[in-house]
């Protein structure tokens, strides 16, 4: 099949190159002419493990393409895939402007029978009102059918989820796109589910809620578990074994960041309100994670009551590993957090440098903790897990290590002489 996908972001990139993998021909039309130059000499422009060995491979075989121009790929197209970003905006409603944008640029291409897939996280209604609009400007509707596509890739193993996803959630309007959409997904072996527009849209926002929800719910426990000396990970443990809960997302931290739950969370806040519905579990949900940072301060002041010039290691940046991104990174909130405290930070993480006052970014893991007096765990790389805490004992000049994710075993540590910091970890 012929695909347009308009938006070279993080989900453009993936779905364009996973697409080609699967054989499709596929156009990913980006505005900024540079970044579509990097692009088609396969510069990826995030971190994502895989994308860039896939983008190779399928441009090879001439069946992905990157471009700027839109009325060419659009004409080609049968199926045009939107994946451009909705970002928050001051007051927690999602920003529009590029989505409408894309949608004021497609009214005078379409010429023949489209089928436009939304995969970018919208409020809801977002897709009927397209589809509203699209009509009310003169598109007929003969000629193309809205689909709402959510999209539920992890940053870090994009490449895999969107390969081998739980589901497929396609929203419609009309039965007449599905054949060609589960055509389109022939490839994946996952139960699709049928909704209308604006349910595959609360899939969307429910999905996220809930995760983000699973996590608050589990540093709340931590908080309590931690009062009454209870180890947290074996209360996940037990709890995650019920099949009606599972095991995952209850690893108690500093909190959850990035790109997608703290913006969705507002947003259906947000969507809520505008109701007059009073959403308490997603308040709440943000209100735990709003208080994480000030928590695991308190674990740090009280391990160096005079944080003022002391020099402390934080390994980690990026708001989860396998990722660079920081945004919303609670990693980043931290550090900043510590170095207005009047801190010297020697921070290392495996992808992430940034420059900023107080702060030294490290391009090596053991030369970050060189005579300094702690270190301080904020994001759960790998790395950080295997490393040789024998040898980080004699470099460094303090003795406390201070573990935000929960990631380490407190053995490891402990028996190297080191003294363990985690949360409900007695
Ligand atoms: C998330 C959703 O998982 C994905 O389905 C959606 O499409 C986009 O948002 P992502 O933001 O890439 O994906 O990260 P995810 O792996 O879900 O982790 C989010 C945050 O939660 C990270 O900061 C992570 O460190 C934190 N987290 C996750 C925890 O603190 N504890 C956990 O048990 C799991």
């Amino acid at each position: 099949m012929d695909i347009c996908v308009i938006g070279a972001g993080y989900v453009g990139l993936t779905t364009s190159a996973v697409l080609a993998n699967f054989g499709h021909n596929v156009y990913c039309v980006e505005k900024e002419s540079e970044k579509v130059e990097m692009l088609k000499r396969s510069k990826i422009p995030i971190f994502e493990p895989g994308l860039e060995e896939m983008v190779v491979e399928n441009q090879r075989k001439e069946r992905l393409a990157f471009t700027t121009d839109l009325s060419k790929a659009i004409e080609e197209s049968s199926i045009i895939f939107v994946t451009v970003g909705t970002p928050a905006s001051t007051d927690g409603s999602p920003n529009l402007s590029f989505l409408n944008k894309v949608v004021d640029e497609l009214v005078p291409l379409i010429q023949s029978y489209k089928i436009i897939v939304i995969k970018s996280t919208v409020p809801l209604g977002t897709n009927e009102r397209i589809h509203k609009e699209l009509m009310e400007r003169g598109v007929s509707p003969d000629l193309f059918d809205v689909v709402s596509n959510p999209e539920f890739l992890r940053e870090g193993s994009a490449v895999h989820d969107m390969q081998y996803p739980d589901k497929i959630v396609i929203g419609v309007k009309s039965l007449r796109p599905i054949e060609q959409m589960q055509k389109l997904y022939q490839d994946i072996e996952a139960p699709s589910i049928i909704t209308s527009l604006t349910g595959a849209e609360m899939i969307k926002y429910a999905s996220n809620a809930f995760l983000a929800m699973k996590i608050s719910f589990i540093n709340e426990i931590a908080r309590i578990s931690e009062a009454y000396h209870v180890d947290i990970t074996e209360v996940a443990l037990g709890l995650g074994m019920d099949p009606r809960v599972g095991p995952y997302f209850l690893q108690a931290g500093l909190g959850y960041g990035g790109s997608c739950f703290p913006k969705d969370l507002c947003a259906l806040e947000f969507l809520a309100k505008e109701k007059e519905i009073t959403p308490h579990l997603l308040q709440a949900t943000r209100e735990v994670n709003e208080t994480q940072i000030e928590q695991y301060m308190k674990k740090i002041r009280k391990e160096f009551p005079d944080l003022t010039n002391k020099k402390l290691t934080v390994w980690g940046a990026a708001f989860k590993p396998n990722t660079d991104d920081i945004r919303h990174s609670q990693a980043m909130k931290l550090i900043e957090q510590l170095a207005r405290e009047g801190c010297h930070l020697h921070v290392y993480d495996p992808v992430v440098t940034v420059a900023m006052p107080h702060v030294t970014f490290y391009q090596s893991l053991y030369d970050s903790i060189d005579q300094t007096d702690g270190i301080i765990i904020a994001t759960d790389w790998n790395q950080f897990k295997e490393a040789d805490w024998s040898f980080i004992k004699e470099k460094m000049k303090g003795k406390i290590v201070i573990d935000c994710r929960n990631c380490i075993e407190p053995s490891r540590i402990k028996n190297n002489g080191l003294t363990y910091v985690g949360v409900a970890r007695p």
